[in-house]
């Protein structure tokens, strides 16, 4: 590895190869020679779709150094490992053709997209090997960050593990007149946190035991764009950094490395009303969250993670045994490093960013309570659902589909044994219907660990959580719910779902997912 720095021209130019393009050498490492010896941050390709232009995404396999070993095979969205970012803009409709180049069954979900559930790539919109598929998608909603990934029934893990995965801007064509950053790539980076294990040939390695089945499988190793460590050059101004945690289980409390504070400006399916100033941010699997960073004092800091407080069953109890290294403690995920030569375009912080009503829960039609459980059938479950979590652990499977090449992920041992109000998934029970147009209170409970729980179709407020009103940086629209013991959302339900067709709702931790806890709703 030699001793040059990159520059921003350089970056761009590795970027249109999207993370395929890096062949930069170097075990990345923090240590003395950490200035030198690392390796720019992969900019994913930037798609610009165009109403009625069609967008082709390829699931496809590959080979991809992510910075430890050498290239390893791997999956990606037309890209060697994650996908593209594609940008829609409110208004347009969008014809995407989705190739399964694997040689298994997949379907690929629109996360955050507030569109029919024909569209939604759920688990009932699959693509068989070799197939294609073209959901045209009408883009109507808020200005945001989003992500497409695979939702393939029972083997979700896997596959997002694998590299599939991209995000979606959706983009209002307002943000120049907000004083956001918007160049893409410049000062507007997206940036796809994920968490790995690695085995000695620089491979990642996917074989949950039962212990990362009840946990969600956690890594070792960050990346970021699929690369350890990366170094990101930017203005020495305020950047904007779409984040998304694209990992299976594992939350992140981010913060900066001189704990300096930075500014919330959206979360997962809108902008907040103003920036919200933190120090450190949760974000937990599926969630995004857009953030202001100011550069402009041009030191160099890196962005960590502190340790996952929210796995495990309380202070010091039984799941905390098991855990794999790395999430007890505080973890660099990447370095920025100010460049004092360009011309930062947003050197002021903005003000504001958008109208937000306070939510009305008087509003809603009804209330429903979703129970989280994470272990039914293991003798520790939720009472009425021992019975069928018992029976879905001895292979009550006949809908599951096992995709092909499948082998080594044993779904016929460890599928159904959690599930939502004791019940597991299936795929041909409706557990309930909600009516368009109208909104609905959902109270969801969660015991012994937090779970991330996700609702296709809609966005909702959180009304409350651990009994407590959200924090302003939770308090705009949202999809994901990261529940620790209780929380409330108010949902509107404007998306139609027939019977056939059905929106789902899970944990987002995605071996919670394909093991069952998840239930499917239709809107009518
Ligand atoms: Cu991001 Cu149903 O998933
Ligand atoms: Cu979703
Ligand atoms: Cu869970």
């Amino acid at each position: 590895m030699s001793n040059k720095s990159f520059t921003r021209r350089e970056a761009l130019l590795y970027s249109t190869a999207g993370v395929a393009g890096l062949a930069l050498g170097g075990l990345p490492r923090f240590g003395a020679d950490a200035a030198t010896a690392a390796r720019p941050l992969p900019i994913p390709t930037l798609i610009e779709a165009r109403g009625g232009e069609p967008v082709t995404l390829a699931m496809q396999k590959s080979s991809h150094r992510f910075g430890v070993g050498s290239a390893a095979a791997s999956t990606g969205i037309s890209s060697s490992y994650l996908g593209p970012v594609v940008r829609v803009r409110l208004g347009d409709t969008i014809p995407f053709r989705v190739e399964n180049c694997l040689d298994e069954e997949t379907t690929l979900h629109w996360h955050g997209l507030l569109i029919p559930s024909d569209v939604d790539g759920g688990p009932h919109n699959t693509i068989k090997p070799g197939g294609v598929w073209t959901p045209e998608l009408k883009i109507n909603q808020p200005a945001a960050t989003h992500w497409f990934h695979p939702h393939t029934h029972g083997n979700t893990a896997k596959q997002v593990y694998g590299g599939l995965a991209g995000m979606m801007i959706v983009s209002d064509g307002g943000d120049r007149d907000r004083g956001l950053p918007e160049t893409y790539g410049v000062d507007d980076i997206p940036l796809v946190l994920q968490d790995k294990r690695f085995g000695r040939n620089g491979a990642p390695v996917y074989e949950p035991t039962m212990m990362d089945v009840m946990h969600g499988f956690h890594g070792d190793t960050l990346v970021v764009n699929g690369a350890i460590a990366p170094v990101a050059n930017v203005p020495a101004g305020f950047v904007r950094l779409r984040i998304l945690n694209a990992a299976n289980a594992r939350n992140f409390d981010l913060r900066f490395s001189d704990r300096r504070p930075f500014y919330v400006v959206g979360s997962d399916a809108g902008l907040l009303p103003e920036p919200v100033e933190v120090r450190n941010l949760v974000i937990a699997p599926g969630e995004r969250y857009e953030v202001l960073v100011n550069f402009a004092d041009g030191r160099t800091v890196e962005l960590v993670t502190g340790p996952d407080t929210h796995l495990g069953m309380g202070p010091g109890m039984m799941m905390r045994m098991g855990r794999p290294g790395g999430t007890g403690v505080t973890q660099t995920f990447m370095r920025f490093r100010p460049d004092p030569t360009s011309k930062a375009a947003i050197t002021r912080l903005p003000k504001g960013l958008t109208k937000l009503a306070s939510p009305n829960p008087k509003a809603a039609v009804a209330r429903r309570t979703l129970v989280l459980n994470p272990m039914m059938g293991m003798g520790m479950g939720m009472g009425r659902g021992m019975g069928m979590g018992m029976m879905g652990m001895r292979g009550q499977q006949s809908d599951a589909a096992t995709p092909a090449g499948n082998a080594g992920h044993d779904h016929a041992a460890a599928a159904q044994m959690m599930g939502i109000n004791g019940r597991p998934f299936d795929m041909h029970r409706i557990d309930f219907t909600t009516k368009l147009g109208t909104l609905e209170i959902w109270d969801i409970r969660s015991a012994a660990m937090a779970h991330p729980f996700h609702i296709h179709g809609v966005s909702f407020r959180i009304l409350s959580n651990n009994s407590r009103p959200p924090s302003p940086a939770q308090a705009g629209w949202k999809d994901v719910v990261l529940v620790e013991d209780r929380a409330e959302v108010l949902i509107r339900f404007d998306h139609p779902a027939p019977a056939k067709m059905p929106f789902m709702y899970h944990c987002h931790i995605l071996e919670h997912e394909d093991h069952g806890m998840m239930g499917q709703f239709a809107v009518a």
